[in-house]
């Protein structure tokens, strides 16, 4: 059986890893993994291979940055002779990025299965890019494979058949625990200084907060209020990076003494840091996943979630972008006022495993 793995983008990374763990030595199957390059840096891409000790990709389509529909289209443009060429029998996508939907439709066009992996989750908010890209990737996939059952019963009401679903866990968190004893060895909090300190980290990328000037400046006014307590470290991606410029703010943030901007970590450098916090402010999707495995509370600068378990049982908060919700919410985990969380059923380090087993028996 010869399967194509597709990445692109950082979050990628994470969840492909375990799924070429899982195939590997098993005979009878030909995989080649597939890097869109829609991620290119040394810091948002190469590292995480090295890290997770994935394999380097067969094949590079280097496609890089630009409008949705040009990244989009010059994904599916470059992918389609890859498929044609390597003559799959399976392609397997994971999360909602740009490379996700492209290389989905190139597979089905050519009559080729398509396995999409955390399939389901929906934000009910299709301003996002990623809710869009979720929506279409599971329209047309054979195998849907969810992180929990909320995502099984939002596939069910849109029509997709029960026996394409299965509700497998996640790999994200399998490649988390897998190497959550390695990161404790990372240097990261000395390299900080923050050794026997409370201190905060936040992320922010989506282009609702970092593209908007409103939405980034009420951010910041929780910011300048929390880093009068605490240090808050700041891996900033690329395009936040843009968007301080851009949109002028970068005098505001240098004036911010313990808000610390900082270039965007690796893996285990940033798994230790997150699991070293006393909260973690962000607007991604996966790190409201991790805290939640790693019982850290977080606070969702976001006005909805696609993933409601970390909120009904882990230790996550959708706060919103709102300048005194945010400290409120702060305040309150400060002082302690935040449940136990738990971990969502199937969240055990064993969902790879699980989805290569369905695969081996259905195919
Ligand atoms: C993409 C995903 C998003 C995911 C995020 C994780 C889509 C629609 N969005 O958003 O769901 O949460 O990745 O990071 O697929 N850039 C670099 N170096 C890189 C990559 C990007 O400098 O290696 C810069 C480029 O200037 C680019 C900008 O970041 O214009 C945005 O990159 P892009 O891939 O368009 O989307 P992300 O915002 O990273």
């Amino acid at each position: 059986m010869k399967i194509i793995n597709v990445v692109g983008a950082r979050p990628n990374f994470m969840k492909i890893a375990p799924i070429i763990e899982a195939f590997k030595d098993l005979a009878g199957i030909e995989p080649l993994l597939v890097h869109t390059g829609q991620h290119y840096n040394e810091g948002m891409s190469d590292l995480f291979f090295h890290q997770l000790g994935v394999p380097e990709p067969g094949i590079n389509l280097g496609v890089g940055s630009s409008t949705h529909a040009v990244q989009t289209a010059e994904i599916m443009k470059r992918f389609e002779p890859v498929v044609l060429e390597h003559r799959s029998d399976v392609v397997i996508v994971v999360g909602d990025v740009n490379s996700t939907i492209a290389c989905g439709l190139v597979a089905v066009k050519l009559g080729v299965r398509l396995v999409h992996i955390e399939a389901g989750l929906r934000s009910f908010d299709r301003s996002m890019p990623e809710e869009i890209n979720r929506i279409l990737t599971d329209s047309i996939s054979d195998f849907l494979f969810c992180t929990e059952q909320i995502a099984v019963d939002n596939l069910l009401c849109e029509g997709i058949p029960e026996e394409k679903i299965f509700l497998v866990g996640n790999v994200m968190i399998d490649t988390l625990l897998k190497n959550k004893a390695k990161a404790e060895n990372s240097d990261v909090l000395n390299t900080l200084e923050l050794n026997d300190v409370d201190f905060a980290v936040m992320t922010l990328h989506r282009p609702s907060n970092v593209d908007n000037y409103d939405s980034f400046c009420r951010i910041l006014g929780a910011l300048e209020v929390i880093q009068n307590d605490m240090p808050i470290i700041f891996p900033v991606h690329p395009r936040t990076v843009k968007s301080l410029c851009s949109l002028s703010l970068t005098e505001r943030t240098g004036n911010l003494p313990n808000l610390r901007l900082i270039g965007p970590l690796g893996y285990l450098d940033f798994l230790k840091l997150m699991s070293s916090a006393k909260l973690v402010l962000t607007d991604s999707g996966g790190i409201q996943e991790e805290t939640t495995v790693l019982k850290i509370p977080c606070l969702t600068l976001r006005e909805n979630t696609e993933r409601p378990i970390t909120v009904e049982i882990g230790s996550n908060r959708v706060v919103g972008t709102d300048t005194d919700k945010i400290i409120e919410a702060y305040r309150q985990v400060v002082a302690g006022q935040v449940g136990e969380p738990q971990t969502p059923v199937l969240w055990d380090g064993l969902a790879a495993e699980r989805i290569v087993k369905i695969l081996l028996e259905k195919l």
